[in-house]
């Protein structure tokens, strides 16, 4: 009576941290579903069927992929959700203040940072798509 009560409790724990956890495939997401706020994501692990959690790169952020649903990408904050660009555009981060600008990064959907030549600080051009350095 005792040993199956207590594979029972144990049956249930482990329900209970499967269903707080679960995940199939290799799809990804934000803590929380929370974008632009973690500095982690959750890797689903598609054997085990949990999420793992895995580091942005440095200085980068979660956001959901608006372009692969159920996956999660790591991007600048303050670029997510819109944070996703196409072509060749790019934009300043603080447009006559410093040479910084986010170049999107084609291939990949996703701004990754850039500068002006020493000395030069960043301008958007008239169409607000791309910058030019002055
Ligand atoms: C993840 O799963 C999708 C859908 O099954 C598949 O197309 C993709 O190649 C997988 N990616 C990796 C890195 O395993
Ligand atoms: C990305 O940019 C490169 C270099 O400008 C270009 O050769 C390539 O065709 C572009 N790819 C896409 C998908 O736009
Ligand atoms: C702004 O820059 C983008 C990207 O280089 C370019 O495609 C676009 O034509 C430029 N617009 C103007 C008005 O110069």
């Amino acid at each position: 009576m005792v040993r199956i009560a207590s594979a029972l409790a144990t049956l249930a724990s482990i329900a209970a941290i499967a269903s707080a956890q679960q995940c199939t495939g290799n799809g990804s997401c934000c803590p929380n579903g929370q974008d632009g706020v973690s500095s982690t994501y959750l890797q689903c692990n598609s054997w085990t069927g949990q999420y793992v959690s895995m580091n942005c790169a440095a200085g980068q952020v979660c956001y959901a992929n608006p372009n692969q649903p159920g996956f999660a990408m790591c991007g600048l904050p303050g670029t997510g959700g819109s944070g996703t660009c196409t072509g060749n555009t790019a934009k300043c981060t603080a447009p006559g203040q410093s040479g910084a600008y986010q170049q999107c990064q084609n291939w990949s959907g996703q701004y990754v940072s850039a500068s002006c030549p020493a000395g030069l600080n960043c301008y958007n051009n008239a169409s607000g798509t791309g910058v030019y350095c002055n």
